[in-house]
């Protein structure tokens, strides 16, 4: 629990939202200028070629934005994605880029392979080859990993040491766990053990727990946003309306915390598509006492599975669930039946990120489509998704894009 809460207090810090604020607004002009030479271009528009995997693109824009909130350090992930799709290079040095490629790599790996600690039983991994080579290459993988964000933290370490006490400090999460409950942390009082500050494991814990955590949800989510307004052409107009009504036009300023706090439509949009179709199907808990549940007596460590989706589509709770209805969100008084709302879990071990991905997902949907017009390529198709009974993912979203009039 020390972890968990001082994952939060990071994460959820005033500093840390103006720095996820800066930093979604940065990546998005570093994606506009790949998508300028690759899409935008008056020509490629004109023969039809502005076609784009709009899932791929922002697991990539993710990937960056999550690793360089939580670590402080830069990751080329969309250089690398655009270096694959155009002869022209991007312009960050190659090495940096292939260096954030591995560790973007190894990340998708884990979390592409750590299940079977779980389904497989040690057994099977410690003696049958097949499954003890799978294993194998998961530890040697997170090895990697963990070899990685060691040296980030030692490194960081030292350039804290090297900076003045009276000399601000980065925003990031990695640089707030460092200094947590030390003269540099601006609530600092000693009072023992839970005011203690962290050691490189714990920090090493929640840095690795957020960026698995936290690296594609959001751009998951987001995909499915972008499918579900293009299937509503009423939710469409009222979205671009309110975003006009606040950006007046101004295709190009940043977009700032106001701007965030203002956006209660598309904000109503986030969550009825998490509502109806929520990209974290279930989450469990379990007691180490027994105890009784709906009337029933369960032994201790019973493992509970909260379904989400049925939950969020239970007639019990929601008024005609089937329907997608963001306007549900802004009826005067509204609040969803206590526990009948999940998109971030609930009580203690809620979701630590669900401010940034609100962040990132309201922000990102101002400005796109303030600016550009985002069309399905295949309105018929249904959306491509699959699931590991947990998460689910979009595998891909073609979109076509070009400028707004
Ligand atoms: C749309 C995006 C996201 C959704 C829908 C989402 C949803 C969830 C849910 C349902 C849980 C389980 C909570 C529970 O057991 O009660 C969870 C856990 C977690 N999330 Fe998120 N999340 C999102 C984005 C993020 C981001 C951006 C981060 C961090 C950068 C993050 C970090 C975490 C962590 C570390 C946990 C584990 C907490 C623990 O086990 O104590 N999430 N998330």
């Amino acid at each position: 629990m020390f972890n968990h809460h001082l994952f939060n207090q990071a994460i959820l810090s005033p500093k840390f939202t103006d720095e996820a604020i800066y930093w979604t607004n940065k990546l998005f002009n570093e994606l506009e200028v790949y998508w300028k030479d690759l899409f935008l271009k008056e020509e490629i528009i004109k023969e039809n070629k502005n076609k784009l995997d709009f899932a791929a693109w922002f697991h990539h824009y993710t990937n960056d934005m999550t690793i360089k909130l939580l670590t402080g350090e830069r990751s080329y992930s969309m250089a690398a994605y655009f270096d694959t799709l155009l002869e022209k290079k991007s312009d960050h040095p190659p090495a940096i880029v292939e260096d954030s490629v591995k560790f973007v790599q190894a990340i998708h790996k884990h979390l592409m392979g750590y299940y079977i600690f779980f389904i497989i039983s040690p057994f099977l991994r410690r003696y049958v080859p097949f499954f003890k080579n799978k294993a194998d290459g998961i530890l040697q993988n997170l090895k990697f990993i963990n070899q990685k964000l060691d040296s980030i933290i030692k490194r960081r370490r030292q350039e804290i040491k090297d900076v003045p006490l009276n000399k601000p400090l980065p925003h990031d999460m990695l640089t707030s766990m460092i200094i947590k409950n030390t003269l540099r942390d601006g609530n600092y009082f000693e009072t023992g053990e839970a005011n203690r500050s962290m050691t490189d494991t714990e920090i090493r814990v929640n840095l690795l727990d957020g960026i698995l955590n936290g690296t594609y949800k959001s751009a998951n989510l987001l995909s499915l946003i972008v499918y579900y307004v293009a299937h509503n052409p009423d939710v469409k107009k009222k979205m671009l309306e309110e975003i006009d009504s606040i950006f007046q036009g101004d295709k190009t300023r940043p977009i700032t915390k106001d701007d965030f706090y203002s956006l209660s439509y598309c904000e109503a949009i986030v969550k009825e598509v998490s509502r109806i179709f929520p990209i974290m199907h279930s989450f469990t808990r379990s007691f180490d006492e027994p105890c009784e549940i709906a009337g029933y007596q369960w032994p201790a460590n019973t493992l509970f599975i909260f379904n989400i989706k049925a939950l969020h589509n239970d007639s019990d709770y929601w008024e005609e669930p089937e329907k997608f209805n963001p306007d549900r969100w802004l009826v005067e008084g509204f609040e969803p039946n206590k526990n009948s709302f999940m998109m971030f879990g609930g009580g203690l071990r809620s979701c630590p990120g669900r401010k940034l991905a609100m962040i990132e997902l309201i922000c990102l949907m101002a400005l796109l489509f303030r600016k550009y017009e985002i069309n399905l390529v295949d309105m018929n198709s249904p959306i491509k998704t699959t699931s590991d009974g947990i998460l689910v993912s979009c595998d891909e979203l073609l979109v076509e894009v070009k400028p707004r009039n």
